[in-house]
């Protein structure tokens, strides 16, 4: 192989320009072009194939920061279709006349189920990447717990299986480190107007139908954590918001956006994107949970106790929202992105094809990169699913991480932090220069860098 091409696809996660850096710069050790193609797989369905060449003469090009958010590359929502063989004929020839021997998707389930049609004509491997830290398996043979029910659609059985963290594949993803660095300071800053105030806050976190991210907010300690993987009972609920209520006249909940009732409906609204990987955006759990224990505890309980003049006033909610998605990825997601990167362009060297480069642990050895078979992640009807949060880390009655959710955790965020992120903020937040200078979008200098087709 002489040339190869990357791109991001799906969304955008903090550490893809660090998992672009990685593939770089293993590329180059190699002596291999590598081509970034813009905004994800839209490059590709365009005639003009926009492209930029990421390591002229072997050097990286400098607009590429692995501590840098987003993606020099830009991310888009678009998938090819394996129904469209024209589509794909043009894509092949597109990316044969700009001689790519091997592409590298970096991206989630979504992108995983995105790359396939073009796996039958060229070599294509998946370096991960979500906030949501939910392309993997809690266990090698989970696939084969989901079947199809009477109505056809896709129910889980959990294995009865001892949970084991070293059988895990794709233990962390990166991007969820940060996610969970945002969501747990943004626990932590909750916690104390709440205190203040005598109020009770409901904080949304992100992560579609996966409770990783709310769980791993536990670093920020609310009092209590709702997952979507565990339906919320209303009853055990209120009475436990009561009970911490009397106790300190404040409480934080952590909710996944994701979250169900007791009868398995999402409290929110789903709606769904135009995103052709079938993903959906979820909106309003925060909000109706909101509602619902307003209805639950009522004015009187607050007016009473002199602690808020409603209950209206005394619930609110908060979505972490967009932050968890952006912004400079902490130590842990800037170093395995990188690595994982790295992997990708070896796989592709060792003849590999519809494969992911995954991050393992090992108590004997800690995180090391290896890669696992596409095809392994899928069930016997070809579905990838996205990960859910494994029962055992989970403790219903508490609602909050159990001692195994708390094993699985630790490894990940213990130095999570590097010294220079905490630098980092500590240098350039009140630089005196961010209120002279306009900002400077990195879009505007690979706009200069970009190629096409034929010209
Ligand atoms: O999959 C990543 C994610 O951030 C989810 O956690 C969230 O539901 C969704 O994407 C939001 O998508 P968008 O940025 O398109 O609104």
């Amino acid at each position: 192989m002489k040339r190869i091409g990357i791109l991001t696809a799906g969304g955008d996660t903090p550490a893809l320009n660090a998992t672009i850096h990685g593939a770089v710069a293993r590329a180059s050790q190699l002596r291999l072009e590598i081509f970034g193609f813009i905004k994800g797989f839209n490059s590709l369905l365009n005639s003009r194939l926009p492209h930029v060449h990421l390591n002229p003469l072997m050097r990286e090009i400098p607009e590429l920061d692995a501590t840098m958010g987003g993606t020099v590359l830009g991310a888009s929502r678009d998938y090819l279709s394996s129904d469209n063989p024209q589509q794909m004929e043009q894509i092949y020839d597109r990316l044969s006349q700009l001689q790519i021997e091997g592409l590298i998707c970096i991206g989630g389930d979504g992108t995983l189920n995105g790359l396939q049609p073009l796996t039958e004509r060229l070599p294509v491997v998946l370096a991960p990447k979500t906030i949501d830290n939910d392309l993997g398996l809690n266990y090698p043979s989970e696939p084969d717990q989901w079947y199809l029910d009477d109505q056809e659609c896709y129910q889980y059985k959990n294995s009865s299986l001892a949970f084991n963290q070293e059988h895990m594949v794709n233990y962390a993803t990166p991007g969820y480190a940060t996610a969970v660095f945002d969501s747990a300071m943004g626990v932590e800053r909750v916690r104390t107007t709440a205190e203040s105030h005598r109020r009770i806050a409901i904080i949304e976190v992100m992560g579609r139908h996966s409770g990783y991210i709310a769980l791993g907010s536990a670093f920020g300690r609310p009092d209590i954590i709702l997952i979507p993987e565990s339906h919320v009972h209303i009853d055990p609920l209120v009475e436990r918001i009561m009970e911490l209520y009397e106790l300190q006249k404040n409480v934080v909940i952590v909710c996944g956006e994701g979250i169900k009732d007791e009868e398995g409906n999402e409290l929110g609204a789903a709606q769904h994107t135009t995103d052709p990987a079938g993903n959906i955006i979820l909106s309003g759990a925060a909000e109706a949970l909101r509602s619902m224990l307003i209805e639950r505890i009522g004015d009187g309980y607050f007016v009473s106790r002199r602690r808020g003049e409603s209950a209206n006033a005394s619930i609110f909610t908060r979505k972490v929202g967009h932050t968890q998605r952006g912004g400079r990825p902490v130590l842990f997601d800037r170093f395995y992105a990188s690595q994982l990167g790295g992997k990708a362009v070896d796989m592709l060297l060792e003849g590999q094809n519809n494969a992911v480069s995954v991050l393992q642990w090992s108590n004997e050895r800690g995180f090391y990169v290896d890669s696992f078979e596409g095809y392994r992640l899928r069930d016997r009807w070809g579905q990838i699913h996205a990960r859910f949060v494994h029962p055992s880390f989970y403790d219903e009655d508490h609602m909050k991480p159990s001692q195994v959710g708390i094993d699985y955790l630790l490894p990940i965020f213990t130095n999570a932090v590097g010294h220079d992120d905490v630098e980092h903020i500590r240098r350039t937040l009140f630089a005196s220069g961010n209120l002279m200078l306009p900002y400077h979008s990195v879009n505007t200098d690979i706009n200069k860098r970009i190629r096409y087709l034929g010209g």
